[in-house]
């Protein structure tokens, strides 16, 4: 027999079954019983926003799949591009198709020059490359106005090739102008990680070749960014594509979310907390703070992983392989023993929190040489892929507007005071 619940509306004794689909029940079908009434979960505590057939993740199991292939596997194996093409396109694709899509964005790597000369020298000399990022993203959208045409499969392809292909260009840009460094233009004789690698750090040499094992960590952490179902950003994504909103300032909305230290910010926030913790002995005492309520350890908890998060454990092993090449972060140590406390102690056992995929990857960039600024950008650049096969497959789904309901707390209704008398 299939699995289903039944709601009882207690005000009027009528009852709804609803079949279980998929692990989800359809609000559809209770909305028929009871119009009007809303159910009020803030966060989307236990609220699907939608289908999807992209990512699953059993945090439970802390499983991690794009389109039924497992994160590990990937991350052994594929290249980021290759996994673009999954994310994007449902399939992994053969030799022709991965030529095909790989030229594509090399072709598209380069930036208007406005973007350089106007858009970026309009900043502050400062400017943090998160904020630019985002900016330059929305910019894009007046550069590709053909973009607004979301009803044309051909106009997204276009689109996301471009996003694709300019975003390392962007973040480097954005790194260079923040440190005042030349402008380095794209190689598209190299691949995508070494040519964003030669855009970051390449001085004066005329053949920039970044050291494979960098190389290859950089891939490894774009492949493990790259999506992770209905996320914060990837719910702004789809709340402002939505909208029919043009792919460049969908995707900034979604970088605005990403940029949150509570998202993709966080492993921003885990390098300045290791530095403030400062050495190995202060690491019991600023746990206890944490317990006491007064810190949060950044890079610690996951709204869906409650036994460990997949993309951590990759990391890891992935940190080890970069400190070979660069030598070991001095605040592993600290990383280390923070880690070893927190998962032996019952306040962080009994709330199920474990290193998210934030802990690691902020002392691998680091240890590379990015600046800490930088972290956040770093995650962006593989994540557009995964906001991009979301806003596609919303426009595929034809989804209505986003537009919750909320329960209404505020005063009732009251007469216009005049000036004079409040
Ligand atoms: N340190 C200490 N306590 C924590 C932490 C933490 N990092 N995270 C959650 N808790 C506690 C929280 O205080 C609460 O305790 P109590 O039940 O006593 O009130 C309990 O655990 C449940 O926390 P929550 O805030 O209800 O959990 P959430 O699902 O709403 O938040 C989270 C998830 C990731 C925002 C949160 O764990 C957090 O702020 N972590 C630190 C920031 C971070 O590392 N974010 C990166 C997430 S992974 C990558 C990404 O998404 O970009």
């Amino acid at each position: 027999m299939p699995e289903s619940i039944t709601i009882t509306d207690n005000r009027s004794g009528e009852s709804v079954e609803i079949p279980i689909v998929n692990g989800g029940v359809d609000a559809n079908e209770w909305k028929k019983l009871m119009p009007g009434l809303w159910f009020l979960d803030p966060a989307f505590g236990v609220t699907a926003s939608t289908e999807s057939a992209i990512t699953y993740l059993d945090g439970g199991a802390g499983r991690l799949e794009y389109r039924g292939y497992p994160i590990e596997q990937l991350a052994e194996s594929s290249t980021h591009l290759e996994v673009a093409y999954l994310l994007l396109n449902g399939e992994l694709p053969n030799n022709e198709e991965l030529d095909t899509w790989v030229e594509d964005v090399r072709i598209h790597t380069y930036l208007h020059e406005n973007f350089r000369k106007r858009i970026h020298d309009a900043f502050h000399y400062n400017a943090h490359p998160m904020g630019l990022l985002m900016s330059s993203l929305a910019a894009l959208s007046t550069f590709y106005p053909s973009a607004k045409d979301v009803d044309d499969p051909a106009v997204w392809h276009q689109q996301i090739v471009r996003l694709v292909a300019k975003l390392p260009t962007l973040a480097a840009s954005a790194y260079r102008f923040n440190k005042g460094l030349p402008f380095v233009y794209p190689r598209n004789d190299l691949d995508y990680t070494s040519n964003f690698l030669s855009m970051m750090f390449s001085i004066a040499e005329p053949d920039y070749v970044p050291d494979p094992a960098l190389r290859k960590a950089m891939e490894v952490l774009f492949i493990l960014h790259a999506d992770h179902e209905q996320n914060c950003s990837t719910t702004a994504a789809r709340v402002v594509g939505s909208a029919h909103a043009d792919p460049y300032v969908t995707v900034a909305a979604a970088a605005g979310a990403l940029y949150g230290p509570r998202h993709g910010g966080a492993n921003e926030a885990v390098l300045r907390m290791l530095r403030e913790i400062g050495s190995y002995e202060n690491v019991d005492a600023y746990v206890e703070r944490v317990k006491g309520g007064d810190e949060r350890l950044m890079g610690f908890g996951h709204r869906v992983y409650k036994n460990h998060d997949p993309r951590a454990t990759i990391i890891k092993n992935a940190a080890h392989e970069v400190f070979e090449v660069t030598g070991k972060n001095p605040l592993l140590d600290i990383a280390l023993k923070l880690e070893e406390v927190a998962l032996s102690d019952p306040y962080f056992i009994d709330r199920k929190l474990y290193p998210n995929v934030d802990f690691y990857s902020g002392l691998i960039y680091q240890s590379m040489g990015f600046p800490t600024e930088m972290f956040t950008v770093l995650f962006a650049i593989p994540r557009t892929v995964g906001w991009l096969a979301h806003w596609k497959e919303m426009l595929e789904q034809e989804s209505r507007i986003a537009r919750p309901r909320q329960v209404y707390t505020g005063a009732a209704t009251r007469d216009y005071v005049p000036m004079a008398d409040r």
